[in-house]
Protein backbone atom coordinates (compact mmCIF):
# COMPACT_ATOMS: atom_id res chain seq x y z
CA UNK A 1 0.00 0.00 0.00
CA UNK A 2 2.78 2.66 -0.16
CA UNK A 3 1.51 4.53 -2.85
CA UNK A 4 -1.52 5.20 -0.50
CA UNK A 5 -1.33 9.85 -0.58
CA UNK A 6 1.42 9.82 -2.76
CA UNK A 7 1.25 12.34 -5.66
CA UNK A 8 1.48 11.00 -9.19
CA UNK A 9 1.72 12.78 -12.34
CA UNK A 10 0.37 10.68 -15.90
CA UNK A 11 0.46 11.27 -19.27
CA UNK A 12 -1.34 9.87 -21.73
CA UNK A 13 -3.77 9.13 -19.50
CA UNK A 14 -7.08 8.86 -21.31
CA UNK A 15 -6.51 6.01 -22.42
CA UNK A 16 -4.82 2.46 -22.78
CA UNK A 17 -1.71 1.75 -20.30
CA UNK A 18 -1.95 5.26 -19.03
CA UNK A 19 -5.44 5.00 -17.81
CA UNK A 20 -5.02 1.05 -16.85
CA UNK A 21 -2.09 2.73 -14.67
CA UNK A 22 -4.52 5.34 -13.36
CA UNK A 23 -6.56 2.65 -11.92
CA UNK A 24 -4.42 0.98 -10.26
CA UNK A 25 -3.06 3.83 -8.61
CA UNK A 26 -6.86 5.32 -7.56
CA UNK A 27 -7.74 1.98 -6.38
CA UNK A 28 -4.23 2.68 -4.16
CA UNK A 29 -5.13 5.13 -2.52
CA UNK A 30 -2.67 7.35 -4.61
CA UNK A 31 -3.49 11.30 -5.28
CA UNK A 32 -3.22 11.61 -9.37
CA UNK A 33 -2.69 14.70 -11.76
CA UNK A 34 -3.35 13.40 -15.33
CA UNK A 35 -2.86 14.94 -18.72
CA UNK A 36 -3.78 13.70 -22.33
CA UNK A 37 -4.39 15.83 -25.27
CA UNK A 38 -7.98 14.04 -25.80
CA UNK A 39 -9.94 16.38 -23.97
CA UNK A 40 -13.30 14.26 -24.00
CA UNK A 41 -11.76 11.30 -23.17
CA UNK A 42 -9.41 12.89 -20.54
CA UNK A 43 -13.12 14.06 -18.80
CA UNK A 44 -14.49 10.51 -19.33
CA UNK A 45 -11.17 8.86 -17.20
CA UNK A 46 -11.52 11.49 -15.10
CA UNK A 47 -15.15 10.80 -13.91
CA UNK A 48 -14.22 7.41 -13.91
CA UNK A 49 -10.89 7.62 -11.47
CA UNK A 50 -12.83 10.68 -9.37
CA UNK A 51 -15.62 7.22 -8.68
CA UNK A 52 -12.89 4.73 -7.86
CA UNK A 53 -11.46 7.24 -5.06
CA UNK A 54 -11.87 10.74 -4.28
CA UNK A 55 -13.17 13.66 -6.61
CA UNK A 56 -10.34 15.61 -4.29
CA UNK A 57 -7.97 13.00 -4.98
CA UNK A 58 -7.49 13.92 -8.92
CA UNK A 59 -6.91 16.33 -11.38
CA UNK A 60 -6.74 16.50 -14.91
CA UNK A 61 -5.31 18.73 -17.78
CA UNK A 62 -5.97 18.99 -21.12
CA UNK A 63 -2.38 19.06 -22.26
CA UNK A 64 -0.08 18.47 -25.82
CA UNK A 65 3.55 17.61 -24.55
CA UNK A 66 4.87 19.05 -27.06
CA UNK A 67 4.14 22.39 -25.83
CA UNK A 68 6.82 23.64 -23.13
CA UNK A 69 4.51 26.14 -21.73
CA UNK A 70 1.78 24.01 -21.12
CA UNK A 71 3.65 21.06 -19.61
CA UNK A 72 5.77 23.17 -17.52
CA UNK A 73 2.84 25.39 -16.36
CA UNK A 74 0.95 21.83 -15.61
CA UNK A 75 4.02 20.10 -13.68
CA UNK A 76 3.48 23.58 -11.78
CA UNK A 77 0.08 23.53 -11.28
CA UNK A 78 0.28 19.92 -9.45
CA UNK A 79 2.52 20.84 -6.63
CA UNK A 80 0.79 23.84 -6.20
CA UNK A 81 -2.97 22.66 -6.01
CA UNK A 82 -1.74 19.52 -3.54
CA UNK A 83 0.87 21.42 -1.80
CA UNK A 84 3.66 19.17 -1.57
CA UNK A 85 6.19 17.80 -3.27
CA UNK A 86 5.32 15.35 -6.51
CA UNK A 87 6.22 11.54 -5.51
CA UNK A 88 6.31 9.79 -8.94
CA UNK A 89 5.58 10.50 -12.83
CA UNK A 90 4.26 8.01 -15.59
CA UNK A 91 5.36 9.57 -18.94
CA UNK A 92 3.10 7.17 -20.85
CA UNK A 93 1.99 9.27 -23.54
CA UNK A 94 2.97 8.69 -27.02
CA UNK A 95 2.18 8.34 -30.37
CA UNK A 96 2.27 5.62 -33.42
CA UNK A 97 1.08 6.85 -37.12
CA UNK A 98 -1.51 4.74 -38.57
CA UNK A 99 1.08 3.63 -41.26
CA UNK A 100 1.24 0.61 -43.48
CA UNK A 101 4.88 0.04 -43.03
CA UNK A 102 6.77 2.60 -44.61
CA UNK A 103 10.10 2.19 -45.53
CA UNK A 104 12.57 5.12 -44.66
CA UNK A 105 13.20 6.49 -48.36
CA UNK A 106 9.12 6.28 -48.32
CA UNK A 107 8.46 8.68 -45.04
CA UNK A 108 8.40 12.61 -45.20
CA UNK A 109 9.75 15.20 -42.85
CA UNK A 110 6.52 16.08 -41.80
CA UNK A 111 5.55 11.85 -40.93
CA UNK A 112 9.32 11.68 -39.22
CA UNK A 113 9.04 14.77 -37.23
CA UNK A 114 5.82 14.24 -35.54
CA UNK A 115 6.66 10.87 -34.49
CA UNK A 116 9.73 11.92 -32.63
CA UNK A 117 8.21 15.85 -32.13
CA UNK A 118 5.92 13.38 -29.63
CA UNK A 119 7.44 10.40 -28.61
CA UNK A 120 10.83 11.98 -27.42
CA UNK A 121 10.93 15.92 -27.28
CA UNK A 122 7.48 15.61 -25.87
CA UNK A 123 8.87 13.16 -23.37
CA UNK A 124 12.03 15.10 -22.85
CA UNK A 125 9.95 18.38 -22.27
CA UNK A 126 8.26 16.27 -19.57
CA UNK A 127 11.33 15.13 -17.59
CA UNK A 128 12.74 18.60 -17.66
CA UNK A 129 9.82 20.21 -15.99
CA UNK A 130 9.65 16.84 -13.54
CA UNK A 131 13.71 16.86 -12.27
CA UNK A 132 13.77 20.72 -12.49
CA UNK A 133 14.65 21.58 -8.53
CA UNK A 134 11.58 21.56 -5.90
CA UNK A 135 9.35 19.60 -8.10
CA UNK A 136 10.06 16.45 -6.83
CA UNK A 137 10.09 14.50 -3.49
CA UNK A 138 14.24 14.04 -2.77
CA UNK A 139 12.98 11.92 -0.16
CA UNK A 140 12.45 9.59 -2.75
CA UNK A 141 10.69 9.85 -6.18
CA UNK A 142 10.20 7.56 -9.20
CA UNK A 143 9.96 8.40 -12.89
CA UNK A 144 8.68 5.89 -15.26
CA UNK A 145 8.66 5.78 -19.04
CA UNK A 146 7.14 4.16 -21.63
CA UNK A 147 9.26 2.74 -23.91
CA UNK A 148 8.61 -0.19 -26.18
CA UNK A 149 10.20 -3.58 -27.84
CA UNK A 150 10.93 -0.91 -30.74
CA UNK A 151 13.46 0.61 -28.26
CA UNK A 152 15.34 -2.39 -28.57
CA UNK A 153 15.30 -4.02 -31.93
CA UNK A 154 14.97 -2.47 -35.20
CA UNK A 155 11.37 -3.39 -37.40
CA UNK A 156 11.42 -2.79 -40.77
CA UNK A 157 8.63 -0.20 -41.93
CA UNK A 158 8.63 1.39 -38.87
CA UNK A 159 11.99 3.90 -38.23
CA UNK A 160 10.50 6.82 -37.74
CA UNK A 161 8.47 4.83 -34.07
CA UNK A 162 11.65 2.41 -33.87
CA UNK A 163 13.98 5.60 -33.36
CA UNK A 164 11.91 7.53 -31.18
CA UNK A 165 12.08 4.70 -28.97
CA UNK A 166 15.29 3.97 -29.00
CA UNK A 167 15.28 7.79 -27.58
CA UNK A 168 12.77 7.11 -24.65
CA UNK A 169 15.30 4.49 -23.55
CA UNK A 170 18.89 6.58 -23.93
CA UNK A 171 17.29 9.47 -22.10
CA UNK A 172 15.94 7.05 -19.54
CA UNK A 173 19.44 5.60 -18.97
CA UNK A 174 21.24 9.13 -19.19
CA UNK A 175 18.78 11.36 -17.20
CA UNK A 176 19.32 8.39 -14.05
CA UNK A 177 22.43 8.72 -14.22
CA UNK A 178 21.86 12.57 -13.46
CA UNK A 179 18.93 12.06 -10.90
CA UNK A 180 20.15 9.21 -8.24
CA UNK A 181 22.32 11.47 -6.37
CA UNK A 182 19.27 13.28 -5.64
CA UNK A 183 17.18 10.14 -4.68
CA UNK A 184 15.56 10.17 -7.83
CA UNK A 185 14.87 7.27 -9.95
CA UNK A 186 14.31 6.73 -13.55
CA UNK A 187 13.27 3.47 -15.66
CA UNK A 188 11.17 2.55 -18.29
CA UNK A 189 9.51 -0.22 -19.56
CA UNK A 190 9.49 -1.54 -23.00
CA UNK A 191 6.06 -3.52 -24.13
CA UNK A 192 5.58 -5.42 -26.29
CA UNK A 193 2.62 -5.34 -28.75
CA UNK A 194 -0.23 -4.65 -26.21
CA UNK A 195 -3.85 -4.70 -26.55
CA UNK A 196 -4.83 -0.75 -26.65
CA UNK A 197 -6.66 1.63 -28.43
CA UNK A 198 -3.34 2.55 -30.41
CA UNK A 199 -3.23 -0.63 -31.61
CA UNK A 200 -6.86 -1.17 -32.48
CA UNK A 201 -6.50 1.52 -34.15
CA UNK A 202 -3.97 0.49 -36.24
CA UNK A 203 -6.05 -2.62 -37.02
CA UNK A 204 -8.87 -0.87 -37.78
CA UNK A 205 -7.18 1.03 -40.37
CA UNK A 206 -4.32 -2.19 -41.57
CA UNK A 207 -6.22 -4.90 -41.21
CA UNK A 208 -5.63 -7.42 -38.32
CA UNK A 209 -1.80 -7.02 -36.93
CA UNK A 210 0.08 -10.63 -37.43
CA UNK A 211 -0.51 -11.98 -34.22
CA UNK A 212 3.12 -11.69 -32.24
CA UNK A 213 5.19 -14.22 -32.26
CA UNK A 214 5.70 -14.32 -28.62
CA UNK A 215 6.01 -17.50 -25.84
CA UNK A 216 2.67 -16.51 -24.48
CA UNK A 217 0.59 -16.73 -27.71
CA UNK A 218 -0.95 -13.66 -26.82
CA UNK A 219 -1.04 -9.55 -27.06
CA UNK A 220 -0.27 -7.96 -23.83
CA UNK A 221 -3.07 -6.37 -21.86
CA UNK A 222 -3.22 -2.74 -20.77
CA UNK A 223 -2.99 -3.62 -17.15
CA UNK A 224 -0.43 -6.01 -17.08
CA UNK A 225 1.93 -3.35 -18.54
CA UNK A 226 0.41 -1.01 -15.88
CA UNK A 227 1.21 -3.46 -13.08
CA UNK A 228 5.12 -3.19 -14.07
CA UNK A 229 4.85 0.97 -14.16
CA UNK A 230 3.14 0.78 -10.42
CA UNK A 231 5.92 -1.40 -9.14
CA UNK A 232 8.08 0.63 -10.28
CA UNK A 233 6.76 3.68 -9.20
CA UNK A 234 6.54 2.36 -5.47
CA UNK A 235 9.01 1.60 -2.96
CA UNK A 236 9.19 -2.14 -3.13
CA UNK A 237 11.88 -1.08 -6.32
CA UNK A 238 13.64 0.91 -4.33
CA UNK A 239 17.03 -0.40 -5.43
CA UNK A 240 15.95 -0.37 -9.07
CA UNK A 241 16.99 2.76 -11.51
CA UNK A 242 18.56 2.88 -14.91
CA UNK A 243 16.48 -0.08 -16.17
CA UNK A 244 14.89 -0.79 -18.82
CA UNK A 245 11.98 -4.03 -18.19
CA UNK A 246 10.77 -5.68 -21.23
CA UNK A 247 7.22 -6.97 -20.73
CA UNK A 248 6.64 -8.30 -24.26
CA UNK A 249 5.10 -12.18 -23.33
CA UNK A 250 8.74 -13.25 -24.60
CA UNK A 251 9.50 -12.28 -28.09
CA UNK A 252 10.64 -14.69 -30.04
CA UNK A 253 13.32 -12.62 -32.15
N1 LIG B 1 -0.03 -0.65 -27.43
C1 LIG B 1 1.16 -1.15 -27.74
O1 LIG B 1 1.27 -2.20 -28.41
C2 LIG B 1 2.42 -0.48 -27.28
C3 LIG B 1 3.62 -1.19 -27.35
C4 LIG B 1 4.79 -0.58 -26.92
C5 LIG B 1 4.76 0.70 -26.43
N2 LIG B 1 3.57 1.38 -26.38
C6 LIG B 1 3.60 2.74 -25.84
O2 LIG B 1 2.71 2.81 -24.75
C7 LIG B 1 2.30 4.16 -24.56
C8 LIG B 1 0.79 4.18 -24.40
O3 LIG B 1 0.21 3.73 -25.61
P1 LIG B 1 -1.19 2.97 -25.67
O4 LIG B 1 -0.96 1.74 -26.44
O5 LIG B 1 -1.81 2.93 -24.35
O6 LIG B 1 -1.95 3.95 -26.67
P2 LIG B 1 -3.26 4.84 -26.54
O7 LIG B 1 -3.38 5.50 -27.87
O8 LIG B 1 -4.38 4.02 -26.04
O9 LIG B 1 -2.86 5.91 -25.44
C9 LIG B 1 -1.94 6.93 -25.70
C10 LIG B 1 -2.46 8.21 -25.08
O10 LIG B 1 -1.47 9.23 -25.27
C11 LIG B 1 -2.13 10.42 -25.61
N3 LIG B 1 -1.23 11.29 -26.35
C12 LIG B 1 -0.67 11.04 -27.55
N4 LIG B 1 0.05 12.08 -27.95
C13 LIG B 1 -0.04 13.02 -26.98
C14 LIG B 1 0.49 14.33 -26.82
N5 LIG B 1 1.24 14.90 -27.78
N6 LIG B 1 0.22 15.01 -25.69
C15 LIG B 1 -0.56 14.44 -24.73
N7 LIG B 1 -1.11 13.23 -24.83
C16 LIG B 1 -0.84 12.51 -25.95
C17 LIG B 1 -3.31 9.96 -26.46
O11 LIG B 1 -4.35 10.95 -26.54
C18 LIG B 1 -3.74 8.70 -25.74
O12 LIG B 1 -4.74 8.97 -24.77
C19 LIG B 1 2.82 4.92 -25.77
O13 LIG B 1 4.00 5.62 -25.41
C20 LIG B 1 3.13 3.83 -26.77
O14 LIG B 1 4.12 4.22 -27.70
C21 LIG B 1 2.40 0.82 -26.77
Amino acid sequence: MSLSNKLITITGAASGIGLSTARILARRGALLSLADYNASKLQNAHSELASLSSSSKVISTPLDIRDTDSVNKWIHNTKEKFGMYIDGAANVAGFHPLWTPKNVQDISDEEFEEVIAINTTGLFKCLRAQLAEGVLNEKGASIVNVGSVSGLIGFAGDAAYVASKHATHGLTKSVSKEAGKRNIRVNAVAPGQTDTPMVQAMQAENGVLPTPAVSLGRSGMPEEVAELIVWLLGYESRYVTGSIYRIDGGMLE
